[in-house]
This record gives C-alpha cells, sequence and structure tokens, in this order.
C-alpha cells in the first residue's frame, strides 16, 4: 500500500439500490485518476460486480451489515478494496466460465471479468475484518505523439539554406 496515495472511502449498507451511485463515483474517480474512457468502464465493472458481490454472497444482503469500498490513487495505479462482513471464498475455485460445462450458465461470470480488467486481483479473508477483494489497475505509459516521422530532424537543428 502507497502512504503517499489519495483515498476515498465509503461505507454502504447491504442494498443494491445505491449502486448506480457506487458506479458513478467509481468512473469520476478513474477519470480523476487519469484512466481514458476503455479503462474507465473496466473499472466501473469491476467495481459493479465485487461489490454486488460483497452485498449478495458476503453480506447475504443482511442490512445490519456494511460494505466498505476503498480507492487508493497514486502516481502509477489505482487500487480498490472492497469489504465485507462474510467469511469469504477461494478465488483460485471459482469455477471458469469458459469451461465447456460452464458456457451456457447464465450466472458465474462476475470474478473472472474482474481478472481480465484488472491487473492483479486477491482476495483476503480474516476471522475479524471479514473478507476483502483487493484490485489494482496500472496506469500505462502514454505513448509519444507522433513527431512527424523518423526523417524529421529534431527542433533547434534544422538546415537553413
Ligand atoms: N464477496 C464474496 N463473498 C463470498 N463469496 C463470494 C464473494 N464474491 C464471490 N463469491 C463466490 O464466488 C463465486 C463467483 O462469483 P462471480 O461473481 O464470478 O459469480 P456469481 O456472483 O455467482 O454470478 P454473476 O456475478 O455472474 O452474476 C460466487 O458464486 C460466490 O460463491
Ligand atoms: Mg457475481
Amino acid at each position: 500500500m502507497d502512504p503517499a496515495a489519495s483515498v476515498i472511502e465509503l461505507t454502504l449498507e447491504s442494498s443494491l439500490k445505491h449502486m448506480e451511485m457506487v458506479e458513478e463515483i467509481a468512473r469520476r474517480v478513474s477519470k480523476a485518476a487519469g484512466f481514458g474512457s476503455e479503462d474507465e468502464f473496466q473499472i466501473e465493472l469491476a467495481v459493479h460486480e465485487t461489490v454486488i458481490n460483497a452485498i449478495a454472497h458476503g453480506n447475504q444482503e443482511d442490512p445490519s451489515k456494511k460494505v466498505w469500498l476503498q480507492f487508493r490513487i497514486s502516481d502509477d495505479r489505482l487500487e480498490i478494496h472492497v469489504r465485507d462482513q462474510g467469511s469469504g471464498f477461494d478465488l483460485s475455485k471459482v469455477p471458469d466460465p469458459l469451461a465447456e460445462a460452464n458456457l451456457l450458465n447464465i450466472s458465474g461470470r462476475g470474478m473472472f471479468l474482474v481478472q481480465q480488467f484488472m491487473d492483479e486481483t486477491q482476495v483476503v479473508t480474516s476471522g475479524g475484518r471479514g473478507t476483502e477483494v483487493i484490485m489494482i489497475k496500472r496506469r500505462k505509459p502514454q505513448t509519444q505523439p507522433h513527431q512527424g516521422g523518423k526523417d524529421r530532424e529534431p527542433e533547434g537543428h534544422r538546415k537553413t539554406s
């Protein structure tokens, strides 16, 4: 964890009624962290899937239980933590939705998409603190703007005739 990171934190009740707002916040944070629109979409989807899982699977939609969502923006990455009060799950044992036997299943794709879209995904369960899904999206270095081709001479070294 980067101690110099900028932190945005939310506490949510275990209800789907605030999902639109959560997604809007995820989009705004992604933009503020410098991601482009494709990354923004992927981050929003990852937050959507993990918060719904935290509410439904983790907290079993128990209104007395909470979900904590934290965004940590640093120079090179956005780190997102989604914590619930459930007993957790083993990410390596989540069935592969691309396996032939699962292709027709209408659910079971959330964590697969999260792992496709984020650079790192980890699940940490600890007795007292519930279960935390931690996701990292790295900012890719900007590609250099086109300089006009390899034959172009650097500024200041142009020949004068
Ligand atoms: N926060 C969580 N707490 C406990 N179990 C979880 C949690 N998140 C995911 N799981 C487990 O991992 C499984 C896979 O999650 P995933 O989001 O991929 O599929 P799903 O929620 O079953 O269906 P979908 O997201 O496609 O509607 C879930 O069925 C559940 O068993
Ligand atoms: Mg799900």
